[in-house]
């Protein structure tokens, strides 16, 4: 069954996020605090990213989703995308049997087309193993843009269903089911370590409602209790999706089907 959209009806409410969507910023800060080459910053980004998945999968969380790499990362010095290149090769040799282990389920999200042949079937090969596994489902976004995953969906909705896009406008449910992360529910928190406050290209379309959490703390320093303090942040807000605070407390309205626009 296709998960609900938060704008076609409104998500039953839940204590511990369903998904998590992280992106995971201030690796190169971390390191250039301690005059360390960026590329210190990433590797104890890994080490974040372990600490990060066993605390989603011990507080039952369903999905998390890691922006490791954006679209936009190769723009950087051609020396510090190739260690990034090679610090994910490592990654998926030596932790694929861990989460699977573990009942991880792990899927990757990009373009990957871009990646070398190496990569490209430890990726495969690490979905391959995981995908009957019912814990967590960890989501590794890499080379990663949302508007790619937006305009990707469209075309293969078109290919698929040419008649679908000749029509008079398309429906969400008709393209939602060819975005990237159409086995996953919408996020329900997003968090950005680092201190900037923006988007950065990752999940556009799918962060409608998602509720926003910003943390000055760097990913390599990123830990169960900082976590611990996103969901706390996150039980506080109040979810109307679109609607007033009155109608939260009324019995019966929880998830009302939305009311079709005028
Ligand atoms: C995030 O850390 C990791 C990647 C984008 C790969 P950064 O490398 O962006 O760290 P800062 O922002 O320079 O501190
Ligand atoms: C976003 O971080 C991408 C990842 C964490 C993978 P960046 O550090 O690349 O984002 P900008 O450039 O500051 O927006
Ligand atoms: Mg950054």
């Amino acid at each position: 069954m296709p998960h609900p959209s938060s704008t076609l009806e409104i998500p039953e409410p839940q204590d511990v996020p369903r998904h998590i969507a992280i992106i995971m910023d201030g690796n190169g800060r971390w390191a250039r605090q301690r005059h360390l080459p960026r590329f210190a910053g990433h590797k104890r980004g890994l080490n974040a990213v372990r600490v990060t998945v066993k605390a989603c999968a011990e507080r039952g969380v369903g999905f998390l989703t890691l922006f490791a790499f954006s679209s936009e990362n190769w723009r950087r010095p051609p020396d510090e995308v190739a260690l990034l290149m090679q610090l994910f090769l490592e990654a998926l040799e030596n932790e694929v049997q861990k989460l699977h282990r573990n009942g991880i389920r792990f899927k990757l999200i990009g373009e990957r087309a871009a990646f070398d042949p190496r990569l490209r079937s430890l990726i495969a090969e690490g979905e391959a193993l995981t995908a009957g596994n019912t814990g967590l489902t960890l989501t590794i976004a890499a080379n990663y843009g949302g508007r790619w995953d937006i305009l990707k969906a469209l075309s293969r909705l078109a290919a698929a269903k040419p008649e679908a896009l000749a029509k008079d406008g398309i429906g969400e449910e008709e393209l939602s089911p060819y975005l990237s992360t159409s086995y996953a529910p919408e996020p329900d928190l997003f968090i950005r370590t680092g201190g900037e406050r923006r988007a950065s290209n990752f999940l556009l379309w799918q962060m409608a409602y998602t509720e926003l959490y910003f943390t000055d703390t760097l990913w390599p320093n990123f830990d169960a209790a900082a976590l611990e303090a996103a969901f706390a942040a996150y039980r506080t807000r109040e979810r109307r999706f679109g609607r007033t605070t009155e109608q939260l407390g009324e019995a019966g309205t929880a998830s009302a089907p939305v009311a079709p626009r005028a």
